[in-house]
């Protein structure tokens, strides 16, 4: 589905941004990589010619940008995001965590966009896809600051695709939930005994992997999608869609305080 294209994927190392980059090169891309941590052996099947290389590199810092650039991106996956913190109230956090909230979540994404769109629109288009949140459409307590800067990317993927759409670049995001990865080790949040409850978890149950993720990003790079931009797809279980229900342990539906 992508042979012979080149990509960026940032935050590759691991996670949903591992995921994108082994089934990009799978899919016979040329990935590379930027990432704070040292890329593994990001193992996949080569048999359709992809490759992947890594830059060592912090996104939020444009000193990268150039090999970035260099590297003549048909596609760029925005995928470095991050909470923080431990939630607490908006009334108790400072301006530096907003700062740094804004940085992780959504100024790297504007500036690595914004350096690479002039090649992408000179060698006839691309496709541009951002990770945001199931928190960019529904209210997240605790962590304010970083739902807002996700909404943010949201509307900035959705605004800048009509932008684009002309140059022949799309711009869509994918808006993950309950997704297995390091930053959310759900192997480790949720105790043993509690995860005959996963299935109520969402319509779906749970936890989703970060290879569900990386189909909905591949759907969104190839041609498969080439009358799509401006769009969000929700890999989450059905948590979206849902919002507050959950399906009950012995039987039907609940949104109420229950021990579910
Ligand atoms: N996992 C989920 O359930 C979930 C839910 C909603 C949204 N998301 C979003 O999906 C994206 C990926 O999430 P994940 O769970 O795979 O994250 P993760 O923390 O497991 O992996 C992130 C990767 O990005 C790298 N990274 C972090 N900061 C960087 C920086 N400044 N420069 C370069 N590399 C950096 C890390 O080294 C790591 O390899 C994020 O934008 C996140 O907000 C994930």
């Amino acid at each position: 589905m992508l042979v012979g294209r080149r990509a960026v994927v940032t935050g590759g190392a691991a996670g949903i941004g591992a995921a994108v980059a082994r089934s990009f090169a799978a899919h016979g891309a040329h990935v590379l990589v930027a990432d704070v941590d040292p890329v593994g052996d990001l193992e996949f099947d080569g048999t359709a010619g992809g490759s992947v290389a890594s830059v060592r590199c912090d996104v939020r810092d444009e000193a990268a940008y150039e090999t970035l650039v260099a590297h003549r991106p048909d596609i760029l996956v925005n995928n470095v995001g991050h909470y923080l913190r431990a939630p607490h109230p908006f009334a108790a956090n400072s301006p530096d965590l907003w700062h740094d909230l804004h940085e992780v979540n959504l100024g790297h994404a504007l500036r690595l966009t914004h350096a690479v769109l002039p090649g992408m629109a000179d060698r006839g288009g691309g496709s541009v896809v951002n990770l945001t949140t199931v928190e960019a459409h529904r209210a997240m307590p605790g962590h304010t600051v970083y739902s807002a800067y996700k909404s943010a990317l949201m509307q900035f993927t959705r605004s800048l695709s009509a932008e684009v759409g002309p140059a022949g670049i799309r711009v869509n995001a994918v808006a993950p939930d309950l997704i297995e990865s390091v930053q959310v080790p759900y192997d480790e949040l949720v105790p043993t005994e509690q995860r005959a409850l996963w299935p109520n978890w969402s319509p779906l149950g749970g936890p989703g992997q970060p290879e569900d993720v990386a189909g909905a990003a591949l759907f969104l790079a190839s041609d498969l999608s080439r009358f799509v931009t401006g769009s969000t797809i929700h890999v989450d279980g059905g948590t979206h869609a849902s919002g507050g229900w959950v399906p009950r342990a012995t039987g039907g539906w609940t949104n109420r305080p229950l021990n579910p």
